[in-house]
């Protein structure tokens, strides 16, 4: 058996939530802490680091091209910045694991460089689309390949010694996705001119906000829709600490969960509420659910608040298409909230979420099914009949957002959970077992 195979999580119906927590650090921040901190003049600081497989496989691989990092020790995190022009060519590949976030970040990065490299990932991240990200690097005139199925490990040959640079490109995304933009945004710091990238819905924006915090220009401007960023090549990244909020993506288990169980009542404190990333919030709202943000403040230029949940009945509904960017990777939670609530929820135009981890609709269906659950699939989402979920054995196909929302369900269920393959929840929530335990969850490992 794997060792991937051999990973199960259980969970006993009943448990309801109390108390109060604080999830682990931001996942796209951390990312990106360690990115923008290695390309800063100098140290940077960082607070609230998640300490999870896919940040690490960030981390490693700037290490790898040479950047002095110290930590993580209790999530702090100190990056010796070398600047703009400081990284060198790695020994080996980089391998980055599970993370998507880290493959089409750094081929961005990379593809300015005057030196090769390649990028490497587990099953599930050689699986996923990368030409969304080399096809318009090659506009920029990268020299950057994926296999013949456009798929990791991605080959890039660098710009070479002889001071031969990227072109600035001007670029509508096809997909509104927040790694294409980014990837884009950093290759745009290495290019000629001005860089910039409209997106048809509003994805997340860390890599702006980053980028303004370390006082690096870059002009954002709204039309309708649309928003364009654009960047220019070539100035410095000056040094600044950062602080992570908590992970709203790590949260909404337990927004759900609180939800979903009677008598339950928690406080998430210091969650990141940054209106790119609150679409799950909106989404649980319109089902009736009573959350309410306490202490609302800013750290690390993001949004933060408490956030305390109540136990209530949810109702199913229509998700408007305009939230799905702005919750994509709650999907599989907020399907559990569905299947526990009154009536029928639809989801359209989440095609995307067919190329996450694994196949989010296709995944959650069949295991929603398999507790009793009337889930359909359709080509791009799902409608859910809410329902009484039964026991039974799901496979969460290593996936760490299926594997957390069925242990979620499991507060609801009529018998044990039992959810298979979940050793990567590690790459996002390394204590959502313990934390849920905590809390009142009867789930263990
Ligand atoms: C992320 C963007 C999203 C999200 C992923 C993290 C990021 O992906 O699903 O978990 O940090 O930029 P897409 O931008 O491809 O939708």
């Amino acid at each position: 058996m794997s060792k991937l195979d051999s990973h199960v999580i259980k969970v006993n119906p009943g448990g309801k939530l109390n108390g109060s927590v604080r999830v682990p650090g931001d996942k796209s921040i951390s990312h990106r802490s360690i990115m923008l901190g290695s390309l800063a003049d100098g140290p940077v600081h960082i607070s609230g680091f998640l300490e999870g497989e896919d940040a690490l496989a960030t981390l490693a691989a700037f290490v790898a091209m040479g950047v002095k990092i110290e930590g993580p020790v209790d999530g702090k995190v100190l990056v010796h910045g070398v600047g703009l022009h400081g990284l060198k060519s790695a020994d080996n590949a980089l391998d980055l694991g599970n993370s998507g976030t880290s493959m089409r970040l750094l081929s961005g990065l990379l593809a300015g460089q005057n030196f090769a490299s390649t990028l490497t990932g587990d099953r599930s991240l050689s699986t996923r689309p990368m030409r969304r990200v080399t096809d318009p690097l090659i506009t920029m005139g990268a020299t950057i390949g994926t296999s013949s199925d456009g798929f990791a490990p991605i080959k890039i040959s660098g710009m070479g010694d002889g001071g031969t640079r990227l072109q600035a490109i001007d670029y509508k995304l096809p997909v509104a996705s927040a790694q294409i933009k980014s990837c884009l945004l950093l290759a745009g710091l290495y290019a000629t001119g001005k860089s910039c990238v409209t997106e048809p819905g509003i994805t997340r924006d860390h890599t702006e906000r980053m980028l303004a915090g370390f006082e690096y220009p870059l002009a954002v401007s709204r039309q309708g829709d649309e928003t364009t960023v654009c960047i220019e090549g070539g100035h410095s990244l000056k040094a600044m600490d950062i602080d992570i909020p908590g992970d709203i993506s790590s949260a909404a288990f337990f927004l759900v969960g609180a939800s979903i169980a009677a008598g339950s009542e928690i406080t998430i404190n210091h969650v990141g509420i940054n209106p790119t990333r609150t679409g799950v919030i909106d989404i649980l709202r319109m089902m009736g659910a009573d959350i309410e943000f306490k202490n609302q403040r800013e750290a690390g230029g993001e949004p933060v608040a408490d956030i305390t949940v109540r136990a209530c009945q949810l109702k199913g509904i229509r998700i408007p298409e305009s939230l799905v960017p702005l919750a994509i990777d709650e999907f599989p939670v907020l399907f559990i909230a569905a299947a526990c609530a009154k009536g029928e929820t639809l989801l359209t135009g989440a095609e995307e979420l067919r190329v996450k981890e694994s196949d989010r609709i296709q995944v959650m269906a069949d295991g929603l099914q398999k507790l009793g659950i009337n889930a359909n699939a359709s080509k791009d989402g799902m409608i859910i009949q809410g329902g009484e979920l039964t026991g039974g054995k799901v496979d969460s196909h290593g996936d760490h957002r299926i594997a957390m929302a069925f242990a979620i369900a499991g507060m609801r269920a009529s018998g044990q959970i039992e959810i298979t393959d979940c050793a990567n929840v590690r790459t996002s929530f390394p204590n959502f077992v313990s934390l849920a335990a905590s809390l009142g969850m009867a789930i263990q490992e």
